[in-house]
């Protein structure tokens, strides 16, 4: 008798589990494995929608990078007047210091999170995994900001996974030498070392993805883009952001960021200690809200917040994006272009002047891609969309266009 109310209890008590509110996934339970990592932890998104294995990877890359003669900068003052001279009308400092190709190759640990959805069945139908490529001065916890203002947060809700990553010489991942290694050429075979990975097993965490889409942000798109270049199958789609061709007032966003050699910065409270001369932040909140944010379309909180997280790019990279530019003439997959439309670095404070600048840009990376190509301006926006509190508008555009396109 008593067996049998045990029983009947123990049968009340797994009715009952199943019909209680679904409880948050044990990690474990879509983590099986962590191969491929190392230093590996669980953590959730901002927002509790997804379940994420950090850790480190290795990555071995090789790259045309070029041969920069420029050692230094020795101290600020150099380094003030080397900025000067990049953000001049007639720059002849890129001339002047190009010494012709140099060939790197190495093998880098970088810091990384791969996220599914925190739902046991959305995480098992995880098909897309979307690889966020972070801009200058940030790092991946751009697309994890905070709740609300957590891209992948979108993503996990929508049944996506992703991969973000702290891009070489920044933040948790490996900091080599900032003029000869940290270039663009390099994060670009990062990038596609990156994809391989997701694409074959063994893999990461031994998942295998079927798609991969590629989104970036600012100089992440411009990494993103240059791989549509390079390696026309590698992404099934991109999204784009922060970005466009029209560049009158770049050197002036930049010149608000005020760059100082980060180990000697103000703002770096030991974040920087032991990094090289040629890794520069931005020195101020005023200049960083000037250059990446639109008030009052922002919470202040959040500003701050982003002024505290703020990390690096290098001199190498800022002499080097530029020979990144260029139209992806092969590449037919979709893509979404999406710009703040009030962005001050890329449209002056209005992407809609002289003419729509994110289908000006859309027309000039991707000129064979056709009605596979969209774009979208989200009002009030500056350069740090995901930083703004229209970042769930931004969002839910960038899920309508995977959806809409299948993915
Ligand atoms: C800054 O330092 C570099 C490397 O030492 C040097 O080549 C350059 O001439 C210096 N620039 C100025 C303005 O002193």
């Amino acid at each position: 008798m008593l067996s049998l109310i045990t029983f009947a209890l123990a049968c009340l008590n797994a009715a009952s589990s199943v019909t209680a509110l679904p409880q948050e996934v044990q990690p474990s339970s879509i983590f099986t494995s962590t191969s491929g990592f190392t230093g590996t932890g669980f953590t959730f998104s901002a927002g509790r929608s997804a379940v994420c294995l950090i850790g480190r990877i290795s990555v071995s890359a090789s790259a045309q990078n070029i041969k920069i003669l420029y050692s230094g900068p020795p101290n600020q003052l150099n380094a003030t007047q080397t900025i000067q001279e990049l953000l001049a009308g007639a720059p002849t400092i890129y001339e002047e210091t190009n010494g012709g190709p140099n060939k790197v190759s190495g093998t880098w640990t970088l810091s990384t999170k791969l996220c599914f959805p925190a739902d046991l069945i959305a995480a098992s139908r995880v098909t897309t995994v979307q690889l966020l490529t972070h801009g200058a001065t940030l790092d991946q916890t751009y697309w994890d900001f905070a709740p609300g203002y957590s891209y992948i947060d979108a993503a996990a809700k929508a049944g996506y996974a992703t991969f973000s990553y702290d891009r070489l010489g920044v933040g948790q991942s490996q900091h080599p030498d900032p003029i000869q290694v940290v270039q663009a050429a390099i994060q670009v075979e990062i990038l596609h070392q990156l994809v391989l990975k997701l694409r074959s097993m063994p893999g990461l965490a031994g998942k295998l993805f079927q798609n991969v889409v590629g989104v970036g942000h600012s100089a992440g798109s411009t990494f993103t883009q240059a791989l549509t270049q390079q390696y026309p199958n590698d992404f099934d789609a991109v999204i784009l952001t922060g970005v466009s061709t029209s560049v009158a007032t770049v050197s002036a966003g930049q010149a608000a960021l005020n760059l100082q050699i980060a180990n000697q910065s103000p703002t770096n409270n030991g974040k920087f200690n032991g990094i090289g001369n040629g890794y520069f932040t931005p020195s101020t909140q005023t200049g960083l809200q000037f250059a990446f944010f639109k008030y009052p379309n922002f919470d202040p909180a959040i500003l701050t917040s982003a002024f505290q997280k703020l990390q690096t790019n290098t001199l190498g990279e800022l002499l080097t994006f530029g020979t990144l530019v260029g139209p992806a003439a092969s590449y037919t997959r979709p893509v979404q272009i999406l710009n703040g439309n009030s962005d001050y670095v890329f449209c002056g404070g209005n992407c809609k002047l002289p003419s729509d600048q994110a289908a000006a840009a859309l027309g000039f990376f991707y000129p064979a891609v056709g009605d596979k190509g969209s774009t979208y301006l989200v009002p009030n926006t500056g350069h740090n969309i995901n930083q703004h509190k229209s970042a769930g508008e931004a969002f839910a555009k960038h899920i309508e266009f995977l959806r809409k396109n299948k993915l």
